[in-house]
């Protein structure tokens, strides 16, 4: 099959780069001429584990390309992804759809016999008609199911383990009804038939709808183990224990149930919103989501209390040490990361932060600035001299601390773990002040 990825960005290089390593002819698009250059040169716009290998191996082999040009990309191929972002739009919360409709009415000029578009950005329900539309409206003399097809097909990406989701995922849906686009769908992703991973099939907007549903459904049950954790604290239980105490249970699952400073991403908070906005247009509102939103907020904003409240109640004159500032490990993605709310707070409540964090310091120093923040080369010198230590992100690099190098390196052996990633006796014995999350 040939295909094109219209966006080179998170998704749309992730999945263009695994469909080619399926066997498919794939060739990315992307109107940042400096991004394909330096894909051309070998070097990845993101961190993703795995991504550098797996290009290079693909574009050896002659079936992954990169151009600025859809003109050329799109003509023979079976199917087109739409893959650009679609960020929340200021004010209202909605997804910006521009980007969208933009590439559909390219490719619509663009497509020289039968192909199949389709949306892979995360779009509200209705928008694969919407894009049909600007399809036909570009070229009129197009007849849908003819000459093209819309189809949708969400990613479930995880970020840091999105090359093993897309090989290796729970499902794949496809949101089509047209028989030949079905037939498309189904040989793209035939390598997957081998492990038998189930492929559903179903109405664009029911597919639309998974998407937001799955996502949301997931912020909640982090969410609801985050609210769980206050209570804990309160009542002087253990969350960790709670979670897996329900999550044995089949009907709730063990995942998603880590307790933490709140959900950041790319994802969640931009598609609960929107989520919310939808049901609110349609007048069937997801209050459940409505909370979630709103509780997540709250949360993130909460978490810098926590730390002036370990270090006696105040934050002025004082050092913090901030280890992790992403959203989670394994990406370099600062967006609506935890971090955000933790350092700005702190710093305008007089604190001056030494922060370090693997793979995200560039983005971070790009949002946060440098003012009364020192970015350190590792977590110990970052730690040097501090009045507090706190792990916001739980990358390995901060599960095996030299307990004893980190009590002689801060001022005060004041340690706040926002992950649970220590046991409180183990921390409590090294003669810590240590507070975590929903841990009595
Ligand atoms: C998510 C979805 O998992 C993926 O299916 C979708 O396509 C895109 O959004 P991602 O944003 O990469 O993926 O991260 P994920 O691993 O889901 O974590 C999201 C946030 O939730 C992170 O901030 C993480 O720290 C937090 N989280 C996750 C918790 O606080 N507790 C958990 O138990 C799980």
């Amino acid at each position: 099959m040939r295909v094109a990825m219209i966006g080179t960005g998170y998704v749309g290089l992730v999945s263009g780069a695994c469909f080619s390593d399926f066997g498919h002819d794939v060739v990315c698009v992307d109107k940042d001429a400096g991004k394909i250059e330096r894909l051309l040169n070998g070097v990845m716009p993101i961190y993703e584990p795995g991504l550098d290998t797996l290009v290079e191996k693909n574009v050896k082999a002659g079936r992954l390309s990169f151009t600025t040009d859809l003109k050329e990309a799109v003509p023979g191929c079976d199917a087109v992804f739409i893959a650009v972002g679609t960020p929340s739009r200021r004010g209202d919360g909605h997804a910006d759809l521009s980007y969208v409709y933009a590439a559909a009415e390219e490719i619509a000029h663009a497509i020289d016999g039968y192909t199949v578009v389709v949306t892979k950005s995360t779009v509200p329900v209705g928008t694969g008609t919407e894009v049909s539309e600007v399809i036909k409206k570009a070229r009129p003399d197009f007849v849908e199911g003819e000459h093209f097809s819309v189809a949708s097909n969400p990613e479930f990406l995880r970020e840091g383990a999105a090359i093993n989701d897309f090989k290796r995922p729970d499902r794949v849906v496809v949101g089509t009804e047209d028989e030949k686009a079905v037939h498309v769908m189904r040989e793209l992703y035939r390598p997957l038939f081998l492990n038998e991973t189930p492929i559903l099939f179903t109405s664009r907007s029911t597919s639309e709808l998974i998407k937001y549903a799955a996502n949301a459904f997931l912020a909640t049950k982090i969410t609801f183990i985050n609210e769980m954790a206050d209570l804990c604290e309160k009542v002087g239980a253990d969350v960790q224990q709670v979670a897996k105490g329900i999550g044995l249970d089949g009907r709730i699952g063990s995942k998603f149930l880590h307790a933490g400073p709140g959900y950041g991403g790319s994802c969640f908070p931009k598609d609960t919103l929107a989520l919310t906005k939808t049901a609110q247009d349609y007048g069937s509102p997801v209050r459940i989501v409505d909370a979630v939103v709103e509780a997540n907020d709250l949360r993130k904003k909460s978490m810098a209390g926590r730390v002036i409240e370990a270090m006696g109640g105040s934050a002025s004159g004082k050092t913090v040490a901030i280890l992790g500032l992403t959203f989670k490990p394994n990406t370099d993605d600062m967006r609506d990361s935890p971090a955000i709310d933790i350092v700005n707070m702190l710093k305008d409540a007089g604190a001056t932060i030494r922060a370090h964090d693997p793979e995200g310091m560039e983005e971070a120093e790009k949002l946060l600035g440098s003012e009364k923040i020192t970015y350190c080369e590792g977590p110990y010198e970052a730690m040097d001299g501090a009045d507090a230590a706190v792990i916001v992100t739980e990358w390995d690099a901060y599960r095996a601390l030299d307990l004893t190098r980190v009590k002689e390196l801060l001022s005060a052996p004041v340690l706040i773990d926002l992950r649970n990633v220590y046991r409180p006796e183990m921390m409590t014995e090294a003669g810590f002040r240590y507070r975590s999350i929903g841990r009595g």
